[in-house]
């Protein structure tokens, strides 16, 4: 599970699930640690990934048909694949 966790961070890192915020400031601003505007939502997120992602993953195997050099990023609300998720889903054979 450290290591999973570890794996999720590295992921957020790399792939922003937020990649921009849309607000516009007015005046000087000291932030804080994490700032204002903290996810609250960020540890009950980080359980439930790892819950779903080990459960998965411990039975079935994940294949993408597209190298990540290939990956084409959309910035919307949201970072999404330009072109959708296509993965293969194989049992694993234990
Ligand atoms: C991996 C999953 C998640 C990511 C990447 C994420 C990301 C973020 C980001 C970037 C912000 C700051 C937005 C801003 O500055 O305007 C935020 C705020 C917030 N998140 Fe999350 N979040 C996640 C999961 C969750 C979950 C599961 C919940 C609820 C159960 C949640 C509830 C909130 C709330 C209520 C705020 C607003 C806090 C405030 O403005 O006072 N988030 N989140």
């Amino acid at each position: 599970m450290k290591y999973l966790e570890r794996v999720i961070l590295e992921t957020l890192r790399m792939y922003s699930p937020v990649p921009l915020i849309a607000r516009v400031v007015n005046e000087d601003v000291k932030l804080g640690s994490a700032g204002p505007r903290s996810c609250v939502g960020r540890k009950y997120a980080m359980l439930k990934l790892k819950v779903l992602l080990a459960s998965v993953l411990r039975r079935f195997r994940t294949i993408s048909d597209k190298d990540e050099k290939d990956f084409k990023l959309q910035a919307d609300i949201i970072l999404k694949r330009e072109d959708g998720f296509h993965i293969r889903v194989e049992e694993r054979v234990v």
